[in-house]
């Protein structure tokens, strides 16, 4: 690649001071000072990325200041996500283990957790990445035939061939691969910024959104959020964090004691798929589309949804689901719970044939279950006596049909082993589909299901 002829042009952080410092303990009374998934848009580092299926976190910093934790004790977080958990229990100097099956959406929180950059070398290769993009695009690099067709339906085709220079430069700048990982993660964010698609979350879906008027430049934003992102080093050092440790695994929460010992677990916070057919494969397929991870359906079905536990349809392949169907691991702890489900499901399996769709809720919510309840047997494994397994959760009614899935959980967690557990209800959830008469009426909800060992 040509290199530009100077040394490249140091990008300095933005001065933006934080107001979440560590420490923002919520009002536990307070239902919503548990905050929501909108404070990680504004907190330094949680505002890396936007992951609408993340938590706040300062639910995090709640429940470890609720139960005492500090630098002698390990929270786990089976679903870690983009790393909430575990950057606000490096906020808190609390050490952490944390462990996510989607193999982009853990390196996003890998590259969230790693704090030990060089200040001046990281803003030096932002500079000259910058730089050697510019080159590239001057010398009138081309993208086609480099991406799957949504690719280019998201972006206006010169920025298209802007983002392709800054991917071309970061891939082949000498930066050490913690420093390219940083600038990856802000091109990475860069693309939603600059979409001419008005890409809606959760799913991309660009014919379903009006173009966008206003453009916005690719290089310039990438150049803002670098510097957003430095500052946010900056500021997090200033703070002086206490040291502790903390472990990411691409792995799967159904083998929790593959990542932790026996009893070697004070707290575990997590919020895990909710049974409510959310694609986590399908959210982030724009960007891993981008980085040439993956190049259509079928290979993100082998390579992301055959790896997460069952929530969503799309991974459903019915031949498959035969033994699951009768959901024999629940049938082993509760018989009750068991006549319970296996009732939802008869009666789902039932609508399917005649409702719109013909979705696969049945085997979904058996599916779900059977998978949950393996993380549960897990969890009980990795922790201390006497402490707790806390899970947010929302429940569900696909056809209209009510599942009780928080109570559900606490009592299978209960037929596990575990001593007791409590729902707390931290809001209602589905009042924006009131209006649309093809959905249920069933009012639902979104829980802390807290399960002490
Ligand atoms: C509700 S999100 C958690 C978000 C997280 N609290 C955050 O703030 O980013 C659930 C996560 O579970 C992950 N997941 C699904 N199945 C999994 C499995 N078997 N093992 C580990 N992670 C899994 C999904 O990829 C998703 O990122």
């Amino acid at each position: 690649m040509r290199r530009p002829a100077g040394r490249g042009t140091a990008i300095n952080a933005i001065y933006e001071p934080s107001r979440s410092a560590p420490g923002a303990i919520a009002d536990a009374a307070n239902l919503s000072g548990y905050g929501s998934f909108q404070d990680s848009l504004r907190a330094p580092i949680h505002r890396w990325f936007t992951y609408p299926a993340g938590y706040s976190h300062r639910l995090v910093a709640a429940k470890i200041g609720h139960y005492g934790l500090d630098g002698r004790h390990w929270i786990a977080d089976p679903f870690v996500g983009t790393g909430t958990t575990s950057v606000a229990a490096k906020s808190e100097g609390v050490n952490s283990v944390g462990v996510e099956a989607h193999p982009f959406v853990f390196w996003v929180a890998q590259t969230k957790l790693h704090s030990g950059h060089e200040l001046a070398e990281l803003s030096r290769d932002a500079g000259l990445v910058l730089e050697m993009s510019q080159a590239l695009y001057a010398d009138g690099l081309q993208c086609d035939g480099v991406w799957p067709a949504l690719v280019y339906k998201c972006f206006d085709p010169d920025n298209l061939r802007r983002l392709y220079a800054l991917r071309t430069a970061i891939r082949q700048s000498d930066a050490h691969p913690e420093r390219a990982d940083f600038l990856k993660l802000a091109l990475t964010a860069t693309l939603r910024i600059v979409t001419s698609a008005g890409a809606g979350w959760p799913y991309i879906a660009p014919s379903k959104f009006a173009e966008r008027t206003v453009q916005r430049d690719a290089f310039a934003e990438f150049a803002k959020r670098c510097a957003l992102m430095l500052n946010d080093v900056i500021a997090t050092r200033a703070w002086g964090l206490p040291p502790s440790e903390h472990r990411l695994n691409n792995g799967d929460a159904r083998r929790l004691t593959e990542y932790a010992g026996p009893g070697a677990i004070d707290l575990i916070l997590t919020s895990p798929p909710y049974l409510n057919n959310y694609d986590y494969a399908d959210r982030t397929r724009l960007e891993t589309y981008f980085w040439g991870m993956y190049d259509s359906w079928g290979d993100i079905t082998r390579s992301v949804r055959d790896r997460l536990i069952i929530a969503a349809t799309t991974q459903i392949r019915r031949s498959d689901m035969d033994t699951v169907r009768r959901c024999p691991g629940v049938n082993e702890v509760s018989p009750a719970i068991h006549a319970e489900l296996m009732a939802i499901i008869q009666q789902l399996a039932e609508l399917r044939t005649v409702k719109g769709g013909k979705k696969a809720y049945d085997l979904l919510v058996a599916g779900y279950f059977e998978d949950m309840l393996k993380v549960i047997i897990g969890a009980y494994s990795i922790l201390k006596a006497g402490r707790p397994f806390v899970l947010v959760l929302g429940d569900s009614a696909p056809y209209g049909v009510h599942v009780r899935t928080d109570e559900i959980i606490g009592e299978l967690a209960v037929a596990a082993g575990f001593s007791g557990y409590d729902v707390e209800v931290i809001r209602t959830r589905g009042g924006k589909w009131a209006g649309n008469s093809q959905r249920h009426k069933v009012p639902l909800r979104e829980s802390i299901v807290t399960i002490i060992k």
